[in-house]
């Protein structure tokens, strides 16, 4: 049994992709309905970048609003299975969001280990509404991870972050359902990397589906950093990560190899893209799509239009959007808007439109 309803086809990933994933009768399937997101064409955005189509797959449409839920839901039934009875992750909002949503519902302590300067006001209201124990730390999600690990190799609490395996397993299965719904794998996949799980299991999903002839082929991926915290594209560990897409704000990422295996064995490339090049793509993703995501998953689409031309020409490109743009809300203040302040008055009202619309 499930526990989500949605209007139709199977509920939740651990039920629909019950057959590519590390789970047994033993697993309990819960669910909060995570998975078939949309895919939705973005035309101004082709136009844009000189490629043929470009579709965005709106993961921030998952229950907690992020892509985390995917490999969350399956690290949290596996916990289950296995007699936990707390989880603890490091996280730069969205994971903690997830798996205090997912520890709640199923019962389960959650403690989450975040930076405490720098974390988006949305992701930690929701920890904090979902009754996680928010233990803010002086120092960056790097120092968090690392002190993570350590503290769950000590302490009977799961780790769930993306270092566990099952967190990789549930991902991979955004890369199937975009497989799923175009007929086959698109030529180029672009997606923000931080702590470099999410391209990882991307790669291990659209692998999975090729290997099982499922997919033709599979895509080169493009992953794209921040260029104040880029360590894959410099090759160097990153001390002091800086970026306004905070969710990337990562200086050393656990999955390293996962990720370089991707960009090689893809033919692929990992960029960097400055922060104003992702607030820009950001602004134009709310104002010429009607997407409105958080600035991190921005940086996919601002390395597609950093991308060549000729290179995008007759291609088919998939961006993943990664989290929604209300976590982040406070950020809108950046864009320069004219809010018309008017008293409470029919005439005022009906100028102010006639002005609007000369
Ligand atoms: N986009 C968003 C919105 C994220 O929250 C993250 C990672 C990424 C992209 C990058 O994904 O780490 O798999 O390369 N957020 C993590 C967290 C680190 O703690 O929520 P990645």
């Amino acid at each position: 049994m499930t526990d989500a309803r949605p209007p139709a086809g199977p509920s939740g990933v651990l039920e629909r992709y019950a057959e590519w994933l590390p789970i047994s009768d033993a697993t309990p399937r819960i669910s909060l309905g995570e998975g078939s997101t949309p895919l939705v064409r973005a035309d101004a955005l082709a136009r844009r970048c000189g490629a043929a189509e470009v579709w965005l797959k709106l993961e921030m449409c998952n229950p907690t609003a992020s892509f985390k839920d995917r490999g969350m839901v399956v690290a949290v039934a596996k916990a289950i299975e296995q007699g936990a009875t707390a989880v603890l992750c490091a996280s730069t909002g969205n994971t903690s969001a997830s798996a205090a949503a997912y520890a709640a519902r199923c019962g389960l302590r959650a403690f989450v280990l975040v930076p405490g300067a720098k974390i988006a006001q949305g992701k930690l209201a929701q920890a904090i509404a979902h009754g996680a124990r928010v233990l803010a730390i002086d120092g960056s999600f790097d120092d968090a991870l690392c002190i993570a690990r350590e503290v769950t190799e000590e302490l009977p609490v799961a780790l769930v972050n993306s270092v566990n395996p099952y967190r990789i397993a549930g991902q991979k299965t955004a890369a199937m359902e975009i497989v799923d719904s175009l007929g086959d794998a698109p030529d180029l996949h672009c997606l923000p990397v931080g702590n470099a799980g999410n391209i990882t299991a991307y790669w291990q999903g659209f692998s999975e589906y090729f290997h099982a002839e499922r997919a033709s082929r599979r895509p080169r991926m493009l992953g794209v950093q921040a260029a104040g915290a880029a360590p894959l594209v410099s090759g160097k560990v990153v001390e002091q990560p800086e970026t306004v897409a905070t969710a990337i704000r990562i200086g050393n990422p656990a999955s390293w190899d996962g990720a370089v295996a991707a960009r090689d064995a893809s033919g692929g490339a990992i960029v960097a893209v400055e922060d104003a090049q992702i607030l820009e793509a950001w602004q134009l993703l709310a104002s010429e799509e009607g997407v409105f995501c958080e600035p991190a998953s921005a940086a996919s689409v601002a390395g597609l239009l950093n991308a060549d031309p000729s290179e995008l020409a007759g291609k088919q490109v998939v961006c993943t959007i990664t989290g929604h743009g209300l976590k982040d809300a406070e950020l809108v203040e950046q864009i320069d808007s004219d809010m018309i302040r008017l008293s409470a008055d029919y005439g005022a009202v009906a100028s102010a439109l006639m002005e609007g619309l000369s």
